[in-house]
């Protein structure tokens, strides 16, 4: 069993970021900027948005962290976005998910100018990767790729099951993995909470990437032997004798399904951190299309 360490190629990405910026400020040219606009402070949204700045000076990157309230109206938030579009100091921004009821993710997602979309929520960019055109690819389905590129996992005619159809992370990685090329080429089955009899389902998958939030969902005699899992779920459970107050455990039975799997991600150590080094990433390749 090898351990898919995405703490590991996530410094790496970042180490490659870096040396990419050390050559741009040799050339005297303007470093990549991110905005990351947070609205509320709810859930674990402050701690992503903080580690994803935190991010951006590890690797020279200029960042910038725009908070607004949790009574912010649509039409606040829209005016914010609008100014993010037309500033030119900044190369690409996100607005971290999810916000507060009285604002419409729709209409938000589809106010960020296309091309400083790093999220890649944008309907034009998301139409786009389902076409196999060159756009920005939603960081988390991204870091996936990476992590299964770097480890050189075969995917080619497997059986992806993925588990969850969200926006962010189920719906985009069912039709990355079934594209055309490497890390692709699977035959994918996306499963979701009207899936019947899962279990027939993941027992014959020879990848399943999990991105439900239902910590330990997944258990040993759900899958195969030398299944690939992708963990993608990330939840707090409430625990008094941690210092924080909580644990964070993923989708997956890891102590028992690692037992028959032929590479795992932990949960801490294995999506995560990829998906923050590759929103670095497309923030990069932001600043070389938007300078063009
Ligand atoms: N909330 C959970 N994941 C994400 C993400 O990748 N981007 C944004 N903007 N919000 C999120």
């Amino acid at each position: 069993m090898t351990i898919l360490d995405g703490k590991k190629i996530s410094n790496d990405i970042k180490n490659e970021i870096t040396e990419e910026v050390n050559k741009i400020k040799e050339r005297g040219e303007k470093v990549p900027h991110l905005a990351a606009v947070i609205v509320g402070n709810g859930g674990a949204s402050l701690t992503y948005v903080g580690s994803k700045v935190r991010a951006c000076e590890r690797v020279g990157f200029k960042s910038t962290m725009v908070r607004m309230s949790n009574t912010t109206s649509e039409v606040e938030l829209l005016d914010k976005i609008e100014e993010l579009n037309n500033n030119d100091e900044i190369d690409g921004f996100i607005v971290q998910l999810p916000l507060p009821p009285q604002i419409d993710t729709q209409k938000v997602l589809m106010a960020v100018d296309p091309n400083k979309d790093v999220d890649g929520f944008h309907p034009m960019n998301f139409g786009k990767m389902a076409l196999d055109m060159s756009t920005f690819i939603p960081a988390t389905p991204f870091g996936i790729l990476e992590l299964l590129d770097r480890y050189q996992v075969e995917t080619d005619g497997k059986h992806t099951v993925i588990i969850g159809r969200s926006h962010i992370v189920g719906r985009p990685m069912s039709i990355l993995m079934g594209r055309k090329g490497f890390p692709g080429n699977s035959t994918v089955t996306l499963t979701h909470s009207h899936t019947k009899n899962i279990t027939q389902i993941t027992s014959q998958a020879d990848i399943i990437i999990s991105a439900l939030g239902v910590p330990k969902f997944l258990k040993a005699e759900m899958v195969k032997d030398d299944v690939v899992i992708i963990d993608v779920g990330i939840t707090r459970v409430p625990d008094e004798t941690k210092e924080k107050g909580y644990y964070i455990t993923g989708d997956v039975d890891f102590e028992n399904v690692s037992k028959k799997a032929s590479y795992i991600t932990p949960v801490p150590g294995g999506v995560g951190p990829m998906t923050i080094a590759m929103l670095l990433k497309n923030t990069l390749l932001a600043r070389e299309r938007n300078s063009l």
